[in-house]
């Protein structure tokens, strides 16, 4: 019987407090998946573990021990197993020691005298891990990607290849995806256009079209236990907060990176004085306290900031622009059920985006949404039904579709909360995990065959 499962996730961490969510390009929207997809398992009666790295650093005092939990959530533990040195590590620098994350994984579970009777794995290094667990214990696995190497690859073919490689590792990557895809018992896509498209890129194409039957599409789902329409205090706060400006917003939250490309909105409002009039800007930051101190500083995300500062000044708008720090998923609600109160709407204008969580959490909470038509949003939006779809780069096409939306502001958000609750909560996506799960658990892997460099790992 179907008792327990583990979740191999060796990149980013997991506290009870989630520290650094969303503030790290390795702690976002997979980790939020990951954390509510094991969350809503355990309360269907499973023993759920999620396995990720034990850092002891000064930098990190969070990731220290082996355990930790989620209060409430009796069944599911975070276990935290030592690999790759003590100190913290981006994720392209965990490939080497990913045999050490296995051979730790098995000791753990041998010293506990159980194992699970499956596992899910996310992301290439947590699938690459899932294919060597299995072959050394027989337990099976499913992939889920969340962003795949060779995709990532084609955003940077100006560069030089061999700069790629030592930076990004992609060839290991895509290698760690390739025997993800083959040993898995299923995969998981969050869209049609993940499955149809990413996984037919000339990198994948051969395995996926053997192995297509695997595939599953399961959406992803939103925390309705924060994201929703209730009212407390909080939203109150942020409400008379907003009301001081006696205007519309449009708001942006998602990690200051150039993919997620905020500039466009930016530019977009800058260009239309309709816009201008009608709304102010509110860009979510995290964890940064003074955004103008902060972008004077040479990191990416710092360049961001100050571009955008510098344009508004140039325009005479940096009135126009709120920096607002928000520190948890409850406040972020709390901000977005406030500003629906004022006919807000939330812009989500990435290159790329894989999925588009951010997008039904403000959904979810009243906002109707503009987002990109490039990736998962167009599938969630139902081609422009549920909100607007654009090309990130039109800044035309972006302020029409705000403008669009205002107009019929009552009928946009009604469709985006109903979209959300029939559509997209964790448990149906944790029942429909468990529905495969229950299929493919109990099927006979063998020879397994691992690239070289996987291979010398274990
Ligand atoms: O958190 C979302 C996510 O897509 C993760 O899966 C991954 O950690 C990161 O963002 C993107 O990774 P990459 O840029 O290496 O594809």
């Amino acid at each position: 019987m179907l008792k327990k499962i583990a979740f191999f996730n060796p990149q980013g961490n997991f506290d009870r407090n989630d520290s650094h969510l969303t503030e790290h390009p390795d702690f976002g929207g997979q980790l939020v998946y990951v954390k509510e997809l094991a969350k809503a398992m355990s309360k269907l009666g499973l023993k759920i573990d999620i396995i990720t790295r034990k850092i002891i650093d000064l930098d990190w005092p969070e990731f220290s021990e082996t355990f930790d939990h989620y209060p409430n959530y009796e069944n599911l533990r975070i276990i935290r197993v030592p690999f790759g040195g003590s100190k913290f590590l981006n994720k392209e620098l965990l490939w080497e020691y990913l045999g050490d994350y296995v051979k730790e994984i098995i000791r753990f579970y041998n010293s506990e005298g159980e194992f699970p009777d499956f596992v899910t794995t996310h992301y290439g290094d947590g699938g690459i891990s899932g294919a060597m667990f299995l072959k050394k214990t027989g337990i099976n696995f499913s992939f889920t990607g969340h962003s795949l190497g060779a995709q990532k690859k084609d955003k940077f073919s100006s560069f030089n290849n061999e700069f790629l490689e030592q930076k990004y590792r992609f060839s290991i990557r895509i290698a760690a995806e390739r025997s993800a895809i083959k040993y898995s018992t299923f995969v998981v896509t969050s869209t049609e256009q993940e499955k149809t498209v990413q996984y037919m890129h000339q990198a994948y194409k051969n395995l996926t079209l053997e192995n297509l039957k695997k595939f599953v599409v399961i959406s992803p789902g939103v925390n309705t236990e924060i994201f929703n329409t209730f009212e407390d205090e909080k939203v109150q706060h942020f409400e008379k907060f907003l009301k001081i400006y006696n205007k519309s917003f449009i708001i942006l939250s998602s990690r200051i990176d150039p993919k997620k490309n905020h500039i466009s909105v930016v530019k977009s409002y800058l260009e239309n004085k309709k816009l201008q009039e009608i709304f102010n800007l509110i860009i979510v930051v995290r964890g940064i306290e003074n955004v103008f101190e902060y972008s004077k500083k040479e990191t990416e995300d710092a360049k961001i900031l100050s571009q955008i500062i510098h344009l508004l000044k140039e325009n005479n708008l940096l009135e126009n622009i709120i920096f607002l720090n928000i520190d948890s998923q409850i406040e972020l609600a709390s901000l977005y059920k406030a500003a629906s109160k004022f006919k807000s709407i939330f812009a989500l204008t990435s290159l790329y985006e894989p999925f588009g969580l951010a997008i039904i959490e403000a959904m979810a909470c009243g906002l109707p949404v503009v987002a990109t038509k490039s990736g998962g949003p167009i599938e969630i939006l139902n081609n422009g039904y549920y909100g607007k779809v654009v090309d990130p780069n039109d800044t035309n096409e972006i302020s029409s579709a705000i403008l669009e939306i205002f107009k019929d502001y009552n009928k946009y958000q009604k469709l985006g909360i109903n979209r959300v609750i029939s559509n997209y909560t964790w448990e149906k996506t944790a029942e429909k995990y468990l529905e495969k799960i229950h299929s493919t658990y109990k099927m006979k892997t063998e020879h397994v065959q691992l690239p070289l460099f996987f291979e010398k790992l274990i």
